[in-house]
């Protein structure tokens, strides 16, 4: 059984995880001889009193060797007269359950690690839930340093009762544990002759004869479009990972979202033409008609997937920053990419004990069910049924930071009720009946930077010129549309977020829409920039100093700021990001307002 097993280690920190697999691959003499050298003078330094310390096989990260803990996933490759075998090496400390997610997102199986001397730990549970929500299917449990306690047989029949608890939870195929030494190597080549009472296979038997491919229950063939080549005018080639079942010539197939059918052409494996290719051969397939395939289109045969913008799913959350509902990321759902907003919360996971908790924050490293809404339709489906088009990851549009990946687990049925109605008075007509281009003119500072008054100043000017203006502003609005807002972080965001939509009506109508809000965060204004269009937002940036606007304090509320009597006051309690690349700033006090206005009219009016 020539095949690959990908799979991941789990466990605590000095667990002993990279001292297994560093044996492991000793004793199946899976070194070269000079790395054998090398370790043998390491370990002079090592941890292990003068003996092989294996885990400085697992090179790792110099970090890790300094600080004796694993940072970040590495990988490594091995093969035995068996199988072939990928390991992803993850750290063992809550902080790093990013990297631990990662791994386990690749993986077929986990082993995790139990100390048999401490038994099963918070972190074994959370370790299981990670692996079971990144779709794990196999486990195996190497009950370590039973050396410590002297090879007890009612130990290590308590540790797998627990074991077994825990499992009742998930839906794992296998389970397994066996009992191993990494330091000694008990169990993990070669069977120990100390625990005579273990009558399974060795820890290396084990992995390369667990059959991970339980065959496919879904039937029909899945390819996802990662490109669309053109190399001449005749060929038109959609290429992509096969995710399931195969493909060959003459099939026919649907592709989505078009849902438009055609026949294929050919199959090409890298650039020969083959008779038929399948599950995990990266191919470009030819049609027998032109129709509508892009980037993060699907071609299906023989099965189907769902369609549509809104679904539930389980994230684990990874960022720094916590989840508020309303934010806005960009979603990488298998070759698909677009916007999705976090539309509500709907509990929390406590990662140990797997009981709900409601809330409406979420913090790094926290489990939490959620509603996403996608900008465009996205085919996927419940992770249950195909991985690939189950999972996703939530990219900061401000960091660029992975700030989650997830699961999804069902499609929302509003979805389905809920269908655009195009109309046949368009944005283009009411513009052109308006003689004019339909913008947003967005600014934003700090409270008394001097907004409303170059909002206003402006839109005189404008409507002076016959333009169709509205001014929507943080005051008025406060007063009436978001009058149910405060000041938290994510009443900010749901201000800033109705303003944009209300924006994007006012451009539908074919009218320039004027904004001053003082909008502190990058994040929601790269969110009101992608519901208006980039292409209709132009930021001015009012740039004038706090100290100035603290002096004018026209309303004096940085005087009861500054008392304390107003919370997350921007500025003072809470903070103000400025744009990184506004159309133009412009700090009033250093400029007249005719100057100011002036310098905002030239930068418009060729694009209104
Ligand atoms: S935003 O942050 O959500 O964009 P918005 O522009 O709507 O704020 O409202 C800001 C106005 O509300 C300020 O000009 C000020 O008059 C008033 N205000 C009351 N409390 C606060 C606060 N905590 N922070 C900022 N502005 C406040």
């Amino acid at each position: 059984m020539q095949d690959l097993l990908k799979f991941i280690t789990c466990g605590s920190v000095d667990d002993g995880k990279s001292t297994l697999i560093g044996h492991m691959l000793y004793d199946s003499k899976l070194i070269f001889s000079d790395q054998e050298e090398s370790l043998k003078l390491e370990s002079q330094v090592g941890s292990n009193d003068g003996n092989l310390d294996y885990s400085l096989l697992l090179d790792g990260l110099m970090a890790e060797r300094e600080q004796g803990i694993t940072i970040d996933v590495a990988y490594r490759y091995f093969t035995t007269n068996n199988r072939s075998f990928i390991v992803a090496d993850t750290p063992g400390h809550e902080e790093y359950t990013r990297n631990m997610a990662v791994g386990a997102s690749f993986a077929d199986l986990a082993v995790i690690l139990v100390d048999s001397s401490k038994g099963i730990l918070t972190q074994t549970k959370r370790h299981t839930r990670i692996c079971a929500l990144m779709g794990i299917k196999h486990v195996v449990y190497a009950v370590n340093k039973i050396d410590i306690v002297d090879y007890s047989h009612s130990t290590y029949d308590q540790i797998c009762l627990d074991i077994q608890k825990i499992c009742l939870e998930y839906n794992f195929k296998s389970v397994f544990t066996i009992p191993v030494s990494a330091t000694i190597g008990d169990n993990l080549t070669t069977k120990s002759t100390k625990t005579p009472w273990y009558e399974g296979p060795t820890l290396l038997e084990y992995l390369e004869n667990i059959d991970v491919n339980t065959a496919d229950k879904d039937s029909g063939s899945i390819l996802p479009i990662q490109r669309v080549c053109r190399p001449n005018r005749e060929f038109r080639g959609f290429q992509g990972e096969i995710i399931l079942g195969s493909f060959k010539k003459g099939d026919e197939i649907t592709v989505l979202p078009s849902e438009e059918k055609a026949h294929i052409k050919a199959v090409y494996n890298l650039d020969k033409e083959t008779d038929e290719a399948s599950k995990g051969q990266a191919v470009t397939v030819s049609l027998d008609k032109e129709i509508d395939v892009s980037r993060g289109s699907v071609i299906l045969k023989d099965t189907d997937l769902y369609k549509g913008k809104l679904f539930r799913a389980k994230i684990l959350w990874m960022d720094d920053k916590k989840l508020v509902a309303g934010k806005n990321y960009s979603i990488k759902l298998s070759t698909a990419e677009s916007l999705a907003t976090v539309m509500n919360i709907k509990h929390k996971i406590d990662v140990n004990e797997g009981s709900k908790v409601y809330t409406d924050k979420v913090y790094k490293n926290e489990i939490a069910v959620i509603d996403l809404a996608c900008k465009d339709v996205m085919i996927y489906n419940k992770f249950k049924n195909v991985k690939e088009m189950g999972s996703f990851i939530l990219i900061d549009n401000v960091t660029h930071q992975t700030a989650a990946c997830g699961v999804i687990e069902h499609n929302l049925r509003r979805d389905e009720n809920i269908i655009y109605q195009k109309m046949d008075i368009t944005r283009d007509l009411r513009s052109a009946q308006k003689n004019q281009k339909p913008k947003t003119i967005w600014f934003t500072g700090l409270s008394g930077s001097g907004k409303s008054t170059l909002a206003n100043a402006l839109e005189k000017r404008l409507f002076a010129d016959g333009k169709h203006t509205m001014s929507l502003d943080g005051d008025n609005i406060r007063l009436g549309l978001n009058k149910n807002l405060g000041f938290k972080e994510q009443d900010r965001i749901e201000n800033i977020r109705r303003i944009a939509e209300v924006a994007k009506l006012l451009n539908d109508a074919g009218v320039i829409a004027i904004t001053s809000f003082i909008s502190p965060f990058l994040s929601d204004r790269e969110n009101a920039k992608s519901i208006i269009g980039r292409e209709n937002f132009i930021e001015i940036y009012v740039s004038t100093p706090l100290e100035e606007c603290e002096k004018r304090d026209v309303k004096g509320l940085y005087k009861k700021a500054r008392a304390g009597e107003i919370p997350n006051f921007s500025g003072i309690s809470s903070p103000y990001e400025p744009p990184k690349e506004p159309d133009l700033t412009i700090d009033t006090s250093k400029v007249s307002l005719e100057d100011a206005v002036e310098l905002i009219y030239k930068k418009i009016s060729d694009s209104i």
